[in-house]
């Protein structure tokens, strides 16, 4: 009978057959230590002579890395393998040979293992990854489904920036126009809460961003949620509340994978409510004191939202950031307008801003204002200022980004171990 590996417990003393590719395998002269992976888990099938035979032993000989075989063997509980449980086995059979796979076991730089994406994803901390971001996103839509927002999709292809127009990727629609690849779905958003209340939409964003950094892909994947009736306050509520949610479940459902990645998981525990609240103000402060040569009126780099988010040992909320840095959507505070109601959570451990939200400007001629002032076209947003014409209200939303949260919680280097297949200013293959 097929099982997956990671269903092996339930199998001890009976007779089984895995269907899987060989990770790795050590000989003596009488025993083959067999390690298969199924893409559930990593499991020992131990092959003697004795058991086998010698014409299946010797099959099994020269059985190299990645070849997919067929092992049909006894579980055997063994308290030494990590999985619990070992296989005897009685027969093999290669489905497909393997020959010279470029990944071994020995240290390959960056580069070379990007270039071989496809089968990088085989080895067990990319696994885990990609186990871990399943578990995110699941926990993400888990959290706003359980919460009365409705799934409500935005378009990839659109007719104008939502995030400025010097990050779009255009492309040629039909013969005439030019579509952008999204930057978010928020504006869409913004009218689907004013059908639908609360709702929020997930899907792939583009940014045509120049910078090489840890934390920057030209394709990422975000959720945004949006709120009819919502201000900074409940915008603010709402991320923490995400934030534990996701940590909360990685750690319940995903120990063993972070053990893989060797996650410090104490810190992950911190993660509980109630976050620091700060204002852009503070946080100015904070890192003047660190010695930082910070000006009031500036956008955070990458460096100062590092050193914040190192002050903190949960994620922190900085709100009120100075209207001049922030898109032209975002409402003026009222009682002063030089600084809006935006809000950017922090990550801890230096993982900088993993969401960006706010309230929204609800006011026609504000809006209209702003809208002249950062030069945008107004007849590709009449629609969008239709929502200030037509029963306005106060509403608020915010977006997360899937590989910044997945780097985060998984402690990684960079984004680009965070998603299959990475999109960065270099890189487009495979
Ligand atoms: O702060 P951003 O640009 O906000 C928006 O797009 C809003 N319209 C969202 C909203 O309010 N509905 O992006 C939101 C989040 C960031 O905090 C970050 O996590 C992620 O998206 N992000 C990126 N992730 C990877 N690579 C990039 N180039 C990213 N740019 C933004
Ligand atoms: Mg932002």
């Amino acid at each position: 009978m097929h099982v997956y590996i990671e269903d092996i417990g339930a199998h001890e003393g009976e007779e089984v057959t895995l269907k899987g590719w060989l990770h790795a395998r050590r000989s003596s002269g009488r025993i083959h230590f067999l390690i298969v992976r199924d893409g559930s888990g990593f499991i020992q099938a131990v092959m003697s002579k004795a058991a086998v035979g010698d014409e299946m032993f010797k099959t099994a000989d020269h059985l190299s890395q990645e070849t997919s075989l067929r092992v049909t063997g006894t579980v055997r509980a063994d308290t030494r393998a990590p999985s619990g449980f070992e296989i005897d086995v009685k027969a093999i059979e290669v489905v497909g040979e393997s020959h010279d796979y470029p990944i071994t076991p020995k240290e390959h730089g960056v580069d070379y293992l990007l270039d071989r994406r496809h089968l990088w994803i085989r080895t067990e901390r990319q696994q885990a990854i990609l186990r871990v971001r399943h578990e995110i996103i699941n926990a993400v839509r888990d959290f706003f489904n359980a919460r009365g927002f409705i799934l409500a999709d935005t378009p990839i292809f659109t007719p104008a920036a939502c995030e400025g127009t010097t990050t779009l990727f255009p492309a040629q629609y039909f013969d005439e126009q030019t579509a952008y690849l999204t930057q978010s779905g928020q504006l869409y958003n913004e009218a689907n809460a004013m059908a639908l209340g609360r709702v929020y939409c997930f899907g792939p964003t583009f940014r045509a961003e120049k910078s090489k950094t840890r934390r920057h892909l030209t394709e990422f994947w975000m959720v945004e949620p949006e709120m009819a009736y919502a201000d900074l306050d409940d915008v603010m509520q709402l991320a923490e509340g995400l934030l534990v949610s996701i940590v909360g479940r990685a750690l319940d459902k995903r120990r063993r994978e972070l053990t893989v990645l060797e996650r410090d998981v104490s810190k992950l525990e911190r993660v509980q409510a109630p976050f620091p609240r700060i204002s852009y103000d503070d946080a100015v402060k904070i890192l003047q004191e660190k010695g930082l040569p910070f000006e009031w009126g500036g956008d955070f780099g990458g460096p100062d939202e590092t050193a914040l988010s190192e002050h903190f040992d949960r994620p922190v909320m900085v709100h009120r950031y100075p209207t001049s840095v922030k898109p032209f959507y975002m409402k003026p505070d009222p009682q002063r307008p030089e600084v809006a109601l935006g809000v950017d959570v922090l990550a801890p451990e230096g993982y900088g801003e993993i969401i960006g939200g706010g309230q929204r400007l609800d006011d026609l001629d504000l809006l209209l204002k702003r809208i002249n002032e950062h030069g945008l076209p107004k007849e590709a947003f009449d629609w969008y200022i239709d929502l200030r014409r037509y029963g306005t209200v106060p509403h608020g939303g915010f977006g997360m980004g899937i590989e910044r949260a997945v780097a985060w919680i998984c402690g990684l280097e960079h984004v680009r171990e965070t998603i299959p297949y990475p999109r960065m200013l270099n890189r487009l293959y495979p």
